[in-house]
């Protein structure tokens, strides 16, 4: 192909204060095609398009679609020149309804000057019909899962006829079958000549995918190539500037006392569940979205009431009424959702990591700033989180640099058991191998670590035993040096002991 590309960004820079974001990046597009935009947590692809789908300005550099050079300065530019964007964080409107978000900018009106109700609800129908999709337009968007959120966003692409989709991270929130969905449409529209730019850190998932990729470090271009010519390694490689190995790789461990009992728990669609995680051990729920994992953790954590069962901590039984006694037990919970962490995003990171200890740091009330302050530096130099980050807003972190956050919150208070629901979505590959190190490190120092993981590989590669959950009851459980995924997926399905082979694609 040598003919002009749809798109083309050049030299493109950012600075935010001190950051310099974004520094000369380009980035090309061609109709048709799935690009790939990868790098580690705050190399800058968001910045990158936000600047194309005009929520922030560049400082520097042009953009050129048709080989012809535009200006965008707001997203309304952006709209009108055929450019969609599905940002990372969904920043819907919770009230308004599908069918009003779908008409947004271009409202019908009746003959009388009023708006046409009907007709925002007949269109929005048939926009959701284009796509396949049977949201009912009539509902709140706000009560939608994320993925029909993003159906939502898709359908108005569609319909506005986007010639360029940017989809950031879109999958890191959604199940399964929806993810398949989505990967189905990316299919339709890359047919239908729309040129779809796609950032996500799961490697498999870009290979299915995209036709090439561009890879930034640090705010600078690092290269460009196409799939077929690039290996995941090559591509890792340019992300972190070095090879990684094995990235789950660890000595073996040896189990101790039970430290986490659970019998008969039970609560609302769960259980009864029995578990126990050892002293030294490193236990992951594996199972699909929706199958009752967070919710058994929540059980466990205070956060939902129990309706039956025990738990007890080193032979100590815990009843904590909320989460702050599930703490003051020994338990310590990192949540899913970044955005459901209690993460104060106009604070900064100093205050977010230290919230939760600073009983550790009190004498009489008065809290030791300077030593809960070089504590917090330390827990952000094992994430590899940068030290001069400590007096920024969260808001101000990349995606995956807010995840350490809320991961350096929990590290600093030291518990017995430690329960971490998905710690590395969203999160670069580089942090990952850190955050697996982490939880290694963690079991070796005595403490009980259960983790849930979607991510079967992970999930796999880095505990001692898998607990596989489907419809809130653990139906099954392996030792992870035989487990295999097919044999995980097939219990999470329920198609163990049907057909061999058929557990792949089984929901969708
Ligand atoms: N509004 C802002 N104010 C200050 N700094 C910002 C702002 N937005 C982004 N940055 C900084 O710009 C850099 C690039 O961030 P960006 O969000 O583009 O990263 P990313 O590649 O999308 O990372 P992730 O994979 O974690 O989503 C980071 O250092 C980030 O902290
Ligand atoms: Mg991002």
């Amino acid at each position: 192909m040598t003919a002009e590309p749809l798109l083309r960004l050049e030299d493109v820079t950012k600075r935010f204060g001190a950051t310099l974001a974004l520094d000369n990046v380009r980035f090309d597009l061609r109709a048709g095609e799935v690009h790939a935009l990868m790098g580690e947590n705050g190399a800058g692809k968001s910045t990158l398009m936000k600047i194309l789908s005009g929520n922030i300005q560049r400082d520097g550099g042009r953009i050129v679609m048709d080989g012809r050079p535009i200006d965008i300065r707001s997203p309304l530019d952006a709209r009108a020149h055929g450019i969609a964007i599905i940002h990372q964080e969904l920043n819907t409107i919770p009230a308004m309804t599908v069918a009003e978000n779908l008409s947004l900018g271009r409202e019908p009106r009746t003959r009388f000057g009023t708006l046409d109700r009907r007709r925002v609800l007949r269109e929005a129908r048939e926009k959701l019909a284009r796509i396949g999709s049977d949201i009912d337009p009539a509902q709140p968007l706000g009560s939608l899962s994320v993925g029909m959120q993003q159906m939502v966003e898709i359908a108005r692409a569609v319909s506005e006829d986007a010639r360029v989709l940017v989809l950031d991270e879109p999958t890191a929130a959604l199940s399964r079958a929806e993810a398949l969905q989505l990967y189905a449409l990316i299919g339709q529209m890359r047919t239908a000549g729309v040129g779809l730019i796609y950032i996500s850190h799961r490697m498999e998932e870009v290979w299915q995918l995209a036709d090439r990729v561009t890879v930034l470090r640090d705010g600078s271009y690092v290269g460009t190539g196409a799939m077929g010519e690039l290996s995941p390694e090559d591509v890792v490689r340019m992300m972190v500037g070095r090879a990684m190995g094995d990235l789950y790789d660890h000595a073996p461990r040896v189990a101790g006392d039970v430290v986490l009992a659970v019998e008969g728990l039970s609560g609302d669609g769960i259980g009864p569940v029995d578990l126990e995680v050892r002293s030294g051990e490193v236990v992951c729920m594996a199972g699909l979205i929706g199958s009752g994992r967070t919710e058994v953790a929540r059980l466990i954590f205070g956060a939902d009431r129990r309706s039956g069962g025990t738990v007890a901590i080193d032979g100590v039984p815990s009843r904590p009424a909320d989460p702050h006694a599930a703490i003051a037990d020994g338990i310590g919970m990192v949540p899913e959702d970044r955005k459901d962490q209690g993460l104060f995003l106009d604070h900064s990171v100093e205050i977010n990591v230290a919230i939760s200890s600073l009983d550790r740091f009190s004498t009489a009330g008065v809290v030791r700033r300077a030593e809960a302050r070089q504590t917090v530096l330390e827990e952000m130099g094992r994430l590899h989180l940068r030290k001069n980050a400590i007096d920024l807003a969260v808001k101000a972190l990349s995606g995956g640099n807010q995840q350490k956050a809320a991961l350096a919150r929990w590290l600093m208070r030291d518990s017995r058991v430690l329960i971490l629901d998905e710690p590395t979505r969203g999160v670069d590959i580089g942090a990952k191998r850190e955050i697996y190190e982490l939880i290694d490190a963690l079991a070796r120092a005595g403490k009980a670590v259960l983790v849930i993981s979607s991510d079967l590989p992970e999930a796999i590669g880095i505990s001692d035993r898998l607990l596989v959950m489907r419809e809130g009851r653990i139906v099954h459980e392996l030792s992870s040096d035989r487990a295999t995924e097919e044999e995980v997926m097939a219990y999470a399905t329920g198609t163990a002991g049907r057909a061999a082979g058929a557990s792949h694609g089984a929901e969708a």
